[in-house]
């Protein structure tokens, strides 16, 4: 038997025993309230059990170091924004062989988001709604629960806009948060894209980026006497192709080290749950599987606006390794999933690192980043 198909075993048995034995359970709970309840019960687990358990970090890397925006990845997987927005469970989450997490979205003030229920799952589409909100205990106290609790890896902080500020206070809301979580995170992603924050995405309209990212870039750079945070913006799919060379622009001209891409979608197109169910779920964003397309698209479009020079991290239906390496053949140079961890379980991060390798493998692909962009001229 194959190496590759040795390794094809196993890891369906990981992500079987997940998805035949703890998903059923999980799923027949509120799906907020399972959320919690499996954040908790990892933060309960000792790293070095979890990491036996689940993930065996790769004693040398297929991959290599990736260099992205003056970091150093250990591997090109990712957990997405919004997953752990406290920061309360991330050693353990690092433990599951993530290279990195984008932990928050963090506000400068605490708030409590939507009423519940504001998380509904799609098992037919294997997607998601959501309205949360930023629910989260504010950047302070963000910043000192992860000053006692660093992760193994890679940490981004995304920051967001506090409900309570209005729209034309939005720059110093962030700076101030800027100014908070800046000594506890290796990058900062600016998040102008969540649908469930009122009139949060008119701030990737070019004139208030501009100002918005500008500020921070001016923050930074002040603050840059210690030590240097890249800066990342988190984009919508949503946009138009006409917003986003907008968009693109603003960004190439400001040195914005990277893009991530994409947030949830307000569409609500081509589902196959029930449209009565749908409509009862009522507004968020979608994620998942139906946004697997939109965001591919997106991120090909950013590769070829800006020529490949601004590192993007891809995210958005990544479910399977296959998934993971359209989206780098795309354009992507990192990928990250949330919805995918709900479905596939907590071994995502492990399948996804051996599929890309098998993948890379059999393409006969000796370096990761000669796969970044070489499909993206085959999207229109
Ligand atoms: C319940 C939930 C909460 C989320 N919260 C955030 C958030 O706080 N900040 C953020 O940038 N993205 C947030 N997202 C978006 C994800 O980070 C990701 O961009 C999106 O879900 C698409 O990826 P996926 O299809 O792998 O889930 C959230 C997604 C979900 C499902």
């Amino acid at each position: 038997m194959s190496r590759a198909s040795v390794s094809l075993r196993s890891r369906n048995g990981r992500s079987m025993v997940y998805r035949s034995l703890l998903r059923p359970i999980l799923f027949r709970l509120p799906a907020e309230t399972a959320h919690h309840l499996a954040l908790n019960s990892l933060s309960l687990l000792k790293p070095h059990f979890i990491n036996n358990l689940v993930a065996k970090r790769f004693t040398t890397s297929p991959f290599g170091k990736l260099g992205r925006f003056g970091l150093q990845f250990s591997n090109p997987v990712g957990l997405a924004g919004g997953f752990d927005k406290d920061g309360v469970a991330l050693q353990p989450l690092a433990a599951l062989g993530f290279a990195f997490i984008e932990a928050g979205t963090v506000t400068l003030h605490s708030q409590p988001g939507n009423p519940r229920p504001r998380l509904f799952r799609l098992p037919l589409d294997r997607a998601l709604i959501n309205r949360a909100g930023f629910n989260n205990a504010g950047a302070a106290a963000f910043a000192q629960t992860v000053a006692r609790n660093r992760p193994d890896c890679i940490l981004g902080v995304s920051i967001g806009k506090s409900k309570i500020t209005p729209l034309e206070n939005a720059v110093d809301d962030y700076l101030a948060s800027f100014d908070l979580v800046h000594p506890i995170s290796d990058y900062v992603a600016v998040n102008v894209s969540s649908p469930n924050t009122p009139q949060l995405r008119e701030l990737q309209q070019a004139e208030q980026l501009e100002s918005l990212l500008s500020a921070l870039k001016t923050r930074n750079r002040e603050l840059e006497s210690n030590r240097r945070v890249p800066l990342l913006v988190k984009l919508s799919p949503d946009l138009t192709d006409e917003q986003l060379t907008t968009i693109a622009d603003v960004i190439t001209r400001l040195g914005i080290d990277g893009i991530i891409a994409t947030n949830t979608t307000t569409s609500r197109s081509n589902l196959q749950t029930a449209n009565k169910d749908v409509l009862a779920f009522g507004e968020g964003g979608l994620s998942g599987q139906p946004l697997k397309k939109a965001s591919t698209r997106m991120i090909a479009k950013l590769y070829k606006l800006t020529r490949g020079k601004v590192p993007l991290i891809g995210v958005g239906g990544i479910f399977t390794a296959a998934d993971a390496w359209e989206k780098i053949t795309a354009g992507a140079s990192l990928i990250q999933v949330y919805t995918g961890m709900i479905y596939q379980g907590p071994s995502i991060a492990r399948d996804l690192n051996e599929g890309l390798a098998t993948i890379l493998e059999r393409e006969g692909i000796k370096y990761f980043d000669d796969a970044v962009g070489i499909r993206a001229e085959a999207y229109n």
